[in-house]
């Protein structure tokens, strides 16, 4: 009969376990008529992955607990408020003065249309607001390869894509591709070029209005003054700024992308708030994982004490790189799995400004400034415009840049990062600064990185004592997904494991 309600859609089947997609929440109902009922579930980890088995595993009435070693949860979610305090590793302590209002997402910001995320604030009822990953008014600016002043991605697309399409429309005409192309492909692609490049009638680039103006055009008598385009296609190529031009094709970072209004912890705090506060014990650091075959028992320190907690299965859903310290019993197969896995760095610091000088002066509004710099990425807020202050993200960056902004005490880090900013900006980028806040995931107690990589995936052979359950033990964790470093990964991952668990529950 279960079988048969499987097929009809009424319970989960063997099948959805080991799929992503589709999803069917457990649902109390599901054990009428089985003589089973909901079981205990100790969940280690209150980061997304955790809260969201919680929730999901609460919703068929499951007695779930959350150990969270840190003092509140979203583990890498975490949005950065005046009077947030932190410490790292090295033992720096920042407390956030930003205003009111004002606030950084030090871990996930942006959310593509896609993802299962947006599927949780829709069931949550967390608002959502676009959020600007591309701007065709923000900079490009490679020091490296000599350039003096930082260009505009319109005016840098124009002329890379003319450039581009001249040469295409050149040899096509001289007939250097027709191997390739049939007569009419032919005329097809200088077509296609021809507009893509906005290329004269002879095929030559000599820029055009995608370019954007030095004097914007208006009412009568103002037509505008077009830019000067770059003298051609070796000036352009050189500056080599055309290695940002695929991001916002890439799948996950296409626009439009969304971010929850008021900070990316509304996600958490909507979750935790979902689970029931009193589920979920924070400043609980687990120091024990056993599997008693019956159950399994977990020890943790809080407040300085060691406890004891038991259930009849337990989820998993801690960094990898930190369960890998955990004394358990699962196994070396768990353990050399985990051990597989490495973290990965990454840093952002949140830039308050007196004034949103980067809309007045620069007329950006949002979007990312890429440089070669140490600083990699700038992001201007997707919120509060016209607003009187603003936080602008003044480096995000990965790996040893990452590294070598962690080593330094916070205020370097600041002086750091705004000499980057002024090189591109101004003069402002200094002075009207407020306050900054900076954060580096490897170096953040209890998680130890922003991400992680898993060689050769996570169906690899080697990481299947993660992929399955080790005796009652489950694993859930964005680190075990295709979708690393992104909650879609961890929310994908927790239902992966749900499924799994409330299957094995119905049928044992
Ligand atoms: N999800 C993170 C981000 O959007 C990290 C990441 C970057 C993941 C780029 C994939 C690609 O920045």
């Amino acid at each position: 009969m279960f079988a048969t309600m499987g097929a009809l859609g009424l319970a989960p089947t063997a099948a959805a376990a080991g799929r992503e997609q589709p999803f069917r929440a457990p649902t109390a109902s599901d054990f009428h008529l089985t003589g089973r009922s909901a079981a205990s579930v100790l969940v280690i980890g209150g980061g997304i992955a955790g809260l969201a088995t919680a929730y999901e595993l609460g919703k068929a009435g499951y007695d779930c607990t959350i150990l969270e070693a840190r003092d509140r949860t979203g583990g890498r979610n975490f949005t950065v408020r005046g009077g947030d305090t932190t410490t790292d590793l090295y033992g720096n302590t920042q407390t956030a003065r930003f205003s009111r209002g004002q606030y950084l997402n030090a871990g996930p910001a942006r959310l593509a249309q896609w993802m299962v995320t947006l599927d949780y604030c829709r069931e949550l009822g967390v608002p959502i607001e676009v959020f600007t990953n591309v701007n065709a008014d923000a900079y490009l600016y490679n020091e490296k390869a000599g350039m003096t002043a930082p260009v505009r991605y319109r005016a840098a697309k124009a002329d890379y894509l003319g450039y581009l399409s001249e040469l295409l429309a050149k040899a096509t005409d001289k007939g250097a591709l027709d191997g390739e192309l049939t007569a009419a492909d032919r005329e097809l692609l200088l077509d296609f070029v021809k507009d893509y490049g906005q290329l004269g009638s002879d095929l030559t680039y000599r820029g055009g209005a995608n370019g954007g103006y030095t004097t914007w055009p208006g009412a009568a008598g103002t037509p505008g003054v077009l830019r000067t385009p770059a003298a051609g296609a070796s000036e352009v190529f050189a500056t080599q700024v055309g290695r940002y031009f695929a991001f916002e094709f890439e799948y996950d970072q296409a626009m439009l992308m969304f971010q929850p209004v008021g900070g990316m912890d509304g996600i958490p705090r909507a979750l935790t708030r979902a689970i029931g506060p009193g589920r979920i014990r924070t400043g609980a650091v687990v120091t024990g994982i056993t599997d008693t075959g019956r159950g399994v028992t977990v020890t943790y320190r809080q407040d300085g004490r060691t406890r004891t907690a038991r259930a009849d299965y337990c989820v998993a859903a801690l960094p990898p790189n930190i369960l890998a310290k955990v004394p358990h019993n699962l196994g070396t197969g768990v353990q050399s799995a985990l051990e597989a896995i490495t973290p990965s760095s990454a840093g952002k610091i949140g830039l308050e400004y007196r004034s949103r000088w980067w809309e007045t002066d620069h007329r950006i509004y949002g979007g990312i400034t890429e440089t070669d710099q140490d600083v990699t990425h700038i992001w201007h807020p997707s919120y509060g415009f016209h607003g009187e202050r603003g936080v602008l993200v003044g480096y995000y960056n990965y790996g040893t840049d990452a590294d070598s902004y962690a080593r330094l005490a916070p205020r370097a880090r600041e002086e750091r990062a705004v000499a980057a900013g002024v090189k591109i900006y101004g003069a402002k980028y200094r002075t009207e600064l407020a306050s900054s806040f900076s954060h580096h995931w490897r170096q953040t107690p209890h998680l130890e990185a922003a991400w992680h990589s898993t060689p050769g995936g996570p169906d690899h052979a080697r990481y299947r004592p993660l992929t399955e359950p080790a005796g009652r033990v489950h694993f859930a964790g964005d680190w075990i997904s295709y979708m690393d470093a992104w909650q879609h990964g961890a929310l994908t991952s927790a239902r992966r494991t749900v499924t799994a668990l409330h299957t094995r529950v119905l049928s044992t």
